[in-house]
């Protein structure tokens, strides 16, 4: 199996994306870490994961504050040994016009989307190099490819991701380590749901008829294109962004 007992780490796993991939990975075989803010949630998850015949674990932690982040990948060694695989998912995605965005709001963003997601790789990081061999995947978004309105500090954080995903590469190119980024658009998850329910985002119907494939997406999508990058076979994909959006935004 592709993950052939790997030790794979994802932020942000309790629920939406990073649940799915959590989700997918165990399936291919790695066993995963499991990290979430929100009390008792990671661990839910874990289990559920395990009750499907993964191998799992949950670890609560807030991605940026460093020394939960340490203290988390302490307690994943310790249960499943070094890791091999970072998927940095976790995020906020906050909605207030520009001139009303407040500076804590702009740091509080950056500090969860951006740091949370250096926390997580560079507390990680050492151990991928002294195997040898390790995958990065950041989860950022199509706002930092096209902008978003009402979201500067979310999509400065995202965009601040691909400039990361592109040094990186370059930086560990030479120690079998890949660093790529998946950038989605348009997935149902149950805080886009939300969002629906209080008006502030149009039904997935309304959103589809503008999406070439004509649906929104899942994140088993998602789920897909992590589980290629951090494949055996994706050696030689490093510093890219994958574009999973139905093919929204092409160019
Ligand atoms: N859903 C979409 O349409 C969409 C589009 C573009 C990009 N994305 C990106 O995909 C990723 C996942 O999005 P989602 O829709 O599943 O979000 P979500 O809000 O449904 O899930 C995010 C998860 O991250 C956790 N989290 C939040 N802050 C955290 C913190 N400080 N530390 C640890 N965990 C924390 C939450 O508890 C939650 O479980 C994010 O990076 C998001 O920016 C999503």
């Amino acid at each position: 199996m592709a993950g052939a007992g790997r030790v794979a780490v994802v932020t942000g796993a309790a629920a939406g994306i990073g649940r799915a991939i959590a989700e997918r990975l165990a399936a291919d075989g790695f066993r995963v870490a499991v990290l979430d803010v929100v009390d008792g949630a990671a661990e839910a998850a874990a289990k559920e994961i395990a009750n499907a015949g993964g191998t799992a674990a949950g670890f609560r932690a807030d991605v940026s504050d460093r020394a939960q982040v340490d203290a988390a990948l302490a307690a994943v060694r310790a249960e499943f040994g070094p890791l091999s695989v970072v998927v940095a998912n976790a995020a906020i995605a906050l909605q207030q016009p520009f001139l009303e965005m407040t500076l804590d709001q702009w740091n509080h963003t950056l500090a969860v989307n951006l740091t949370g997601t250096f926390n997580a790789v560079h507390a990680a990081m050492p151990d991928l190099v002294a195997a040898g061999w390790g995958r990065v995947v950041l989860i950022s978004s199509s706002s930092a490819q096209r902008g978003a309105p009402n979201m500067a500090h979310y999509a400065a954080s995202k965009g601040g991701q691909l400039a990361l995903t592109k040094a990186l590469a370059m930086e560990f190119g030479r120690s079998g380590i890949t660093v790529n980024t998946v950038a989605p658009s348009s997935i149902d998850t149950p805080s886009v749901q939300k969002k629906r329910d209080a008006g502030k985002m149009p039904s997935a119907e309304q959103m589809a008829r503008f999406i070439p494939v004509g649906r929104t997406g899942t994140g088993a999508d998602i789920a897909a294109a992590v589980a290629y990058l951090v494949a055996d076979e994706a050696s030689y994909i490093t510093g890219q962004t994958i574009s999973v959006n139905g093919g929204s935004f092409i160019g």
